[in-house]
């Protein structure tokens, strides 16, 4: 596996360097990691590349993401299969977190599935989330997040950023990693005025429901929309609006394209002005 990974890693740099994304196969752009595929003795894996940070962060992170795992199955999340894997190719080291490459995303069934399938799978999905949520431990619930198992069962996808809280109360993650694929001049602001509040949302299950109802439009499931809401409103008190959903809908959607905006302007200066390369793949235009 990892040898595999010192040559996508290589693709990945060559990419960074020439903008040619022909070599790689990118499966989505997040918040902190650019998730990939590979093929490895036949099988398919996907690699989720976290954003170059110091050598003393890896064991700390590693640690988080274990204590991470584990908390959640704790709480009744099956999570997917992750490894992580430290990649040297000359310069700093990268991590990339491996997962088995699961069939059957959730958001591909909801877009197929019959009412009655959708609102079974709306009211367990709450279930789980509800019952997992707590001020200690947080789940980024958006619909893109989960697959199913054969069986049935919901696994999360989403563990490359362990939101898991320690005794007493702080962030278990090195909270600056959140912060790398922002560019530098924003960082202290963010990290000043608007990072606990960023991470609360995880921590809350109501806001965490909003957060999934929300973006259903983004994923294409408009359609599903009622009946989340009404699964959610089984358990959250005060009861989620349509206006409320209406309007983070339309935040969020402002403060994502301003925050690419951002970081291209960023990539452009690095590049034309600084002469250096930018170290994170960044995505084109998102339809919304
Ligand atoms: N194990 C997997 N199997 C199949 N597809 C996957 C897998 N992991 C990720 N993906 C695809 O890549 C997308 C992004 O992955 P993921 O949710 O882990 O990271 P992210 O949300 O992009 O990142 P971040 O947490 O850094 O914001 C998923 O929504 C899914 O479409
Ligand atoms: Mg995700």
């Amino acid at each position: 596996m990892n040898r595999a990974l010192v040559d996508l890693e290589q693709r990945v740099g060559e990419a960074l360097v020439n903008d040619d994304r022909s070599r790689i196969d990118v499966l989505g752009y997040g918040e902190i990691s650019t998730v990939l595929r590979l093929t490895v003795d036949g099988r398919p894996y996907a690699c989720k590349r976290l954003p170059p940070f110091p050598e003393s962060a890896i064991g700390p992170y590693r640690e988080a993401c274990t204590a991470y795992l584990v908390a959640l199955g704790e709480r009744g999340v099956r999570t997917a299969s992750s490894t992580i894997e430290i990649v040297q190719t000359g310069g700093d080291p990268v991590i990339y977190c491996v997962q088995p490459i699961e069939n059957v995303l959730l958001v591909d069934r909801l877009r197929t599935a019959g009412s009655d399938e959708v609102a079974a799978l709306a009211h367990r999905l709450v279930s789980v989330i509800a019952e997992a949520i707590d001020d200690r431990l947080g789940l980024d619930a958006q619909i893109s997040n989960w697959a199913l198992d054969p069986d049935g069962g919901f696994v999360y996808i989403d563990v490359t950023t362990p939101l898991i809280r320690d005794d007493a109360g702080d962030e278990m993650l090195d909270t600056d990693l959140f912060l790398a694929s922002l560019p530098a001049f924003l960082r202290p602001v963010i990290r000043r005025f608007l990072l606990g509040e960023i991470l609360g949302h995880y921590y809350d299950a109501r806001a965490a429901l909003l957060d999934l109802i929300g973006n259903l439009k983004k994923e294409r499931l408009a359609g599903a929309i009622t009946v989340f809401r009404e699964a959610a409103n089984r358990v959250v008190d005060p009861p989620i609006t349509n206006k409320e959903i209406d309007r983070y809908y339309r935040n969020d959607a402002v403060m994502w394209e301003v925050l690419q905006q951002l970081r291209r302007t960023d990539r452009w200066w690095q590049r034309s002005v600084r002469r250096r390369s930018y170290p994170v793949l960044l995505p084109g235009k998102v339809d919304r």
